[in-house]
């Protein structure tokens, strides 16, 4: 064989087995994400990458990338389809432009009133179909990660419905969340997170509704006047892999990364409501934010204006899905 046809054919056997490389070189595994490594997600992040390569005697190396540092919102999901990246933990919320749009139910207000409910639904068959969805993309789920429930903050503030209204305000891109913050009179505008923490600082928007963790690892709390405890609704994410490159790990290797995916993902949601408690008390103690507490009215001044999101976006989640969300929780709306 000529040298020329030797070296393609090499490469095209590389390419063949997902990019795994040789076997006296580490596997790499590139695992882009938005946030801060302080975080439930940045945790589990570093977390998984200490037993993968702990469990795999260094036949593994993950590499972490945290705080958009590769890939932003849209790109990250771009990358992992072409294989610039193994690795997501994208927000459940960030799955729509991709066709995945069920995976929007998390994003309906007031579907979960705790983790407990939400658990009902990653850990029972819902989650399990979600999951199933991503193989049609390219995309193996490998985990449901938990984040936590949202705040709102602003720069006046938000205690009834009619407060929003006319209010810029800063969404992932989801769709129910742009009826969420319709419904409640105000502009939604879907930005990636890296550019959150400027948009608020220069005027172009005016709030945004995040985990106490994000405001408080990305210093919105510093250019936000005001913060409602409103938890109405709820942030977590779907940890993803190419699924060329997943398939095509040798099958000892991808054993031993699962198990390690488990263990990281006990850890993630073990630590996820501390880590908000804590931030959200961070944030108190910065002194730079009036926190909010709704009274047992305007919550439920809240909860009228936002129920009939639910059944506009039947439509779109699918009305099914949504009662098997109910079901799961016991608690319809
Ligand atoms: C956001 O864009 O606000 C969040 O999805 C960021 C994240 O990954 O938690």
């Amino acid at each position: 064989m000529k040298m020329r046809y030797l070296i393609a054919a090499l490469c095209l056997s590389t390419v063949g087995m997902g990019g795994a490389a040789r076997a006296d070189e580490p596997i790499v595994i590139k695992f882009s994400h938005v946030v801060a490594t302080d975080t439930p997600k940045g945790k589990a992040a570093e977390y998984f990458k200490k037993l993968a390569e702990e469990r795999t005697h260094g036949k593994v190396k993950v590499e972490v990338y945290p705080n958009s540092q590769l890939y932003k919102d849209k790109e990250e999901l771009e990358a992992l389809q072409l294989g610039s990246v193994q690795m997501l933990a994208p927000s459940l919320a960030k799955f729509g432009p991709l066709g995945l749009k069920e995976f929007e139910v998390f994003d309906l207000p007031y579907i979960f009133d705790n983790y407990d409910d939400l658990h009902k639904v990653t850990e029972g068959p819902v989650g399990k179909s979600l999951m199933g969805k991503l193989e049609s993309k390219g995309i193996v789920g490998l985990a449901f990660w938990d984040n936590g429930f949202k705040v709102m903050t602003d720069n006046k503030p938000l205690r009834e419905p009619a407060d929003f209204r006319g209010h810029k305000m800063r969404i992932q891109s989801s769709k129910v969340l742009d009826a969420q913050f319709r419904a409640l009179g105000a502009i939604p505008q879907v930005m990636a997170f890296s550019e959150v923490y400027q948009a608020m600082q220069t005027g172009v928007v005016d709030g945004s509704e995040n985990t106490p963790s994000n405001v408080y690892t990305q210093r919105m709390h510093e250019v936000q006047k005001y913060l409602t405890l409103s938890n109405h609704g709820y942030i977590g994410y779907a940890v993803i892999a190419n699924k060329k490159f997943w398939d095509g790990l040798p099958a000892d290797i991808r054993t031993t990364l699962e198990g390690a995916m488990h263990d990281a993902t006990v850890y993630g949601n073990d630590i996820a409501k501390k880590e908000n408690d804590e931030a959200l008390q961070k944030i108190k103690d910065a002194h730079t934010t009036e926190i909010i507490e709704l009274t047992p009215e305007q919550k439920s001044d809240w909860r009228k204006a936002l129920a009939k999101v639910h059944r506009q976006q039947e439509g779109r989640i699918g009305k099914d899905l949504i009662q098997q969300v109910y079901q799961a929780t016991g608690k319809p709306l």
